[in-house]
């Protein structure tokens, strides 16, 4: 079912069936937008309950897509809506879920360990066509990748998207070490299919957008540590003072400080092999309190501030 696109100059690969891992935040975008361009998709989370959770961050966002492409005209609204979800497909079977996959896009839990399994374990599944790719913010495309076999692993790269999906017009592009001239091409490809617009990076910490965000951000939670201002205080100063549509805490919170904390940890790690310089990924107690105590950010009612 991997045919080669004939009107496309780059030897890229023809991608109908998309299989999306992971179900919050990131996938549930990725998994809508790619339905709303056309893919069939099937969304894979561990329990049917985090498929649920995904399906109504869709059902949401699609509400705002569809009111404003149909300007409330309701039979038009519905009948998108249907139309889209019906690109989508939900399964807990990860085996099952990628039988037929021409593309694969990971968007699980921020870890090196739980990503290298799963494409592990997806590596003898999945067609030997079937190009990998994971979504990770902050992790080695080729750390991950080796789990997976040598000719997999030329058809491996990273698809960074930016949270919230359907909203942000970016994706990184990775190619990593092993990637295949044909790998990349199909990333950008896919990305353009998807309304998107792609930039080409290197596998390096954070690729572009994260190695400048991460660092401003955890330079605002020690900024209000030490108690030089407070996170309203830094958030309004930077809205309004540097032109940024949301302050850092508040976009703290809307990544998730449980995933910014694993990218810091992480960081942490590759600082301690001077891939990254240490002071930009100090530890910090308020973050560390924050996610101890649950308080994830938007996605769980409170964080930085309180959206209960
Ligand atoms: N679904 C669908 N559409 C959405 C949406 C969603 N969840 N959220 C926003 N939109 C759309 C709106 O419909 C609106 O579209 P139009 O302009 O065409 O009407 C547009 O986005 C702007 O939305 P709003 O007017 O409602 O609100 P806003 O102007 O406050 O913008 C925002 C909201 C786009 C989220 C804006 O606040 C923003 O850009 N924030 C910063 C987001 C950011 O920096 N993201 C990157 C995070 S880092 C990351 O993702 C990488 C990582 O690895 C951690
Ligand atoms: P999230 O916490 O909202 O969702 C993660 C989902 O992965 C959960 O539903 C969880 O059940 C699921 N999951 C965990 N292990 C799994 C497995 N083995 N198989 C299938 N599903 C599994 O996280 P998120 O914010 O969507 O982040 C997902 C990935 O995207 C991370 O790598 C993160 O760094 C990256 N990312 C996040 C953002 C952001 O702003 N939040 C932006 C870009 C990239």
């Amino acid at each position: 079912h991997i045919l080669r696109a004939p009107h496309h100059p780059a030897a890229s690969i023809m991608v109908k069936n998309l299989t999306v891992f992971g179900a919050g935040l990131m996938g549930a975008g990725i998994a809508q937008v790619a339905a709303q361009n056309g893919f069939k998709v099937i969304l894979s989370d561990v329990t049917e309950k985090a498929c649920q959770n995904g399906l109504q961050i869709i059902q949401k966002s699609l509400g705002r897509v569809a009111k404003k492409k149909f300007a409330g005209k309701q039979d038009e609204m519905e009948g998108y809506t249907r139309q889209v979800m019906g690109n989508i497909t939900t399964m807990t079977d990860a085996g099952e879920a990628v039988s037929s996959a021409d593309l694969i896009i990971e968007a699980i839990i921020e870890s090196i360990k739980i990503k290298r399994d799963l494409f592990g374990f997806l590596d003898g599944k999945a067609s030997r066509g079937c190009i990998f790719a994971s979504n990770t913010s902050s992790l080695s495309i080729k750390d991950i990748a080796e789990a997976c076999s040598p000719e997999r692993q030329a058809r491996f790269g990273g698809l960074h998207f930016f949270n919230p999906v359907p909203a942000m017009k970016l994706v990184e592009v990775i190619k990593a070490e092993k990637t295949s001239q044909e790998t990349y091409d199909t990333l950008v490809d896919v990305t353009k299919k998807m309304g998107k617009v792609p930039v080409n990076c290197k596998d390096t910490p954070g690729f572009i957008v994260n190695r400048l965000l991460i660092p401003y951000m955890l330079e605002a939670v020690r900024m209000a540590e030490r108690g030089d201002a407070t996170p309203h205080d830094i958030d309004t100063a930077m809205e309004l003072g540097a032109g940024y549509p949301m302050g850092p805490f508040k976009l703290l919170d809307f990544v998730g400080l449980d995933t910014t904390s694993f990218i810091s940890e992480g960081w942490r790690e590759k600082a301690d092999r001077g891939q990254i310089p240490k002071e930009l990924v100090q530890k910090s107690a308020m973050l560390q309190k924050l996610v101890d105590e649950g308080k994830l950010g938007r996605k769980s009612g409170q964080g930085f501030y309180d959206y209960s």
